[in-house]
């Protein structure tokens, strides 16, 4: 019996990276850790497999129960692969409370998984870049981690045409609806919930459980009327609102530093996750084939203290996709047409009258020297030789064939211009320095 052929497909929802897909990722992946750096941001990561009670403490039922592959290991602990950071993160300030300086800004590029059905702009595995500032309270970290996000999609010279920065805030969202439905502030969460969910269900299902809540028609018609309110209009409905306040103050500093123009108050935005707590958004390609949100963050205040009671370290921050990211990019043609990042990569070329050993003794010299070279391995013609230089991606050739090996002369052949040069093999490698 024959063995079954198997699949060459990855898992559903998952992607091979051929390496045509990695020099983009590691493109754009690149660009953005320059710029986080650049900003002040730190490095670090954690582990792929955490204790599932970290998201079912306050990432939310949707998350947590639903999308998270979670299973028990032969120590009978019930672990999850990561479907975020944040909690990750908030253990990792947690376990050095004492110790780090705060405000404290630092950013990840890790990947995730989540069990939800893959479609245009979401997958089952995806790699998201995560920066969040600790232990700033005021709006001024608000303010900085969206101008942070700004910068992320402006570096790839995106401009506000192409992108939204969608902004609400948990606060005034809890308090304005209080304000208009005259709940208290446990009938106002509840009505919240009913609220957050009104895009995502039929009209006559959200207006059903608005009854159910004792809502009448003038009240929900008041409640529609926020999605269409300036800041000014819907925060002078709850002006004792800290939340109320948090919006102005953010919006304010946006417009005097011209950010606004990629700004948009938008009541719609309220965050799945369950532990935010003050601002949150959404950032939003304008082009309607990438519909996704390609951002999503805001203000936690709560969750450090999990795993350090009577710890009050607040976080914001926001992750940002892979997937969406590369939609955005090539939708609006800021792919740059060759990504090789290589100024000089080199083949030495292989004569039958010069043995293996010299050829690798040559490319040793090279690589160690930090020219990127290789030596061709196998015996093919010269002319197949130079296709295969071509189809690598490779900038030069090297020809040293015995008389060149003698003479201690060899031949650089430029694969664009097919212009040849004499080298002197000692001097190879200050040659392409100076390229
Ligand atoms: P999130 O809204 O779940 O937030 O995800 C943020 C971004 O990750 C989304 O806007 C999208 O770009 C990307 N993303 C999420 N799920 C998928 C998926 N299934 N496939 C592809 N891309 C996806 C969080 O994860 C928060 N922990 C972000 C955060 C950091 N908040 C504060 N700090």
């Amino acid at each position: 019996m024959s063995t079954p052929q198997l699949s060459v497909q990855p898992y559903k929802g998952t992607r091979d990276f051929y390496p045509e897909d990695m020099r983009l990722r590691n493109w754009f992946f690149g660009k953005i850790r320059q710029v986080l750096e650049c900003a002040s941001f730190d490095e670090y990561n954690g582990p792929m497999l955490e204790s599932l009670d970290i998201y079912a403490a306050k990432s939310g039922v949707e998350l947590a129960s639903e999308q998270t592959y979670n299973f028990t290991d032969r120590g009978g602990r019930q672990l999850a692969i990561r479907p975020e950071m944040t909690p990750t993160v908030a253990r990792m300030v947690a376990g050095r409370v004492n110790a780090l300086s705060y405000p404290l800004r630092w950013f990840s590029i890790p990947n995730f998984y989540r069990y939800e059905r893959p479609q245009r702009g979401r997958l089952r595995e995806f790699w998201q870049v995560n920066a969040d500032i600790f232990g700033c309270d005021s709006y001024e970290a608000d303010f900085e981690i969206i101008s942070v996000a700004i910068k992320l999609l402006r570096v790839f010279g995106a401009d506000e045409t192409m992108f939204k920065v969608h902004i609400n805030n948990r606060r005034f969202f809890n308090d304005v609806i209080a304000a208009v439905t005259g709940k208290d502030a446990e009938g106002a969460k509840a009505v919240s919930k009913v609220v957050d969910r009104k895009g995502k269900v039929p009209r006559e299902a959200y207006v059903k459980d608005m009854y159910t809540l004792g809502l009448d028609d003038e009240k929900i018609a008041k409640i529609d009327a926020l999605y269409t309110m300036s800041i000014a209009e819907a925060t002078a409905l709850c002006p004792e609102s800290r939340g109320s306040a948090e919006l102005s103050e953010l919006f304010a500093a946006l417009a005097e530093c011209g950010l606004d123009k990629y700004c948009v108050f938008d009541f719609g935005i309220i965050r799945g996750l369950d532990y935010y707590t003050g601002t949150v958004f959404e950032v939003f390609d304008e082009a309607p084939e990438n519909n996704r949100a390609m951002f999503g963050g805001g203000r936690y205040d709560n969750l450090v203290g999990l795993f350090v009671h009577n710890t009050a370290i607040s976080g914001v921050g926001f992750g940002f996709g892979d997937v969406t990211l590369e939609n955005f990019l090539n939708i609006h043609g800021l792919v740059p047409a060759s990504l090789l990042s290589y100024k000089v990569k080199l083949l030495i070329t292989r004569f039958n009258d010069v043995s293996f050993t010299e050829y690798e003794k040559l490319s040793d010299e090279l690589v160690l020297s930090g020219i990127p070279a290789m030596c061709y391995l196998g015996t093919k013609k010269f002319g197949k030789q130079i296709d295969y230089a071509v189809a690598s991606g490779c900038t030069h050739i090297v020809i040293m064939g015995g008389s060149e090996l003698e003479s201690g002369m060899v031949k650089v052949k430029d694969l664009a211009t097919r212009e040849e040069t004499e080298v002197a093999r000692a001097e190879l490698v200050n040659y392409f320095n100076a390229l």
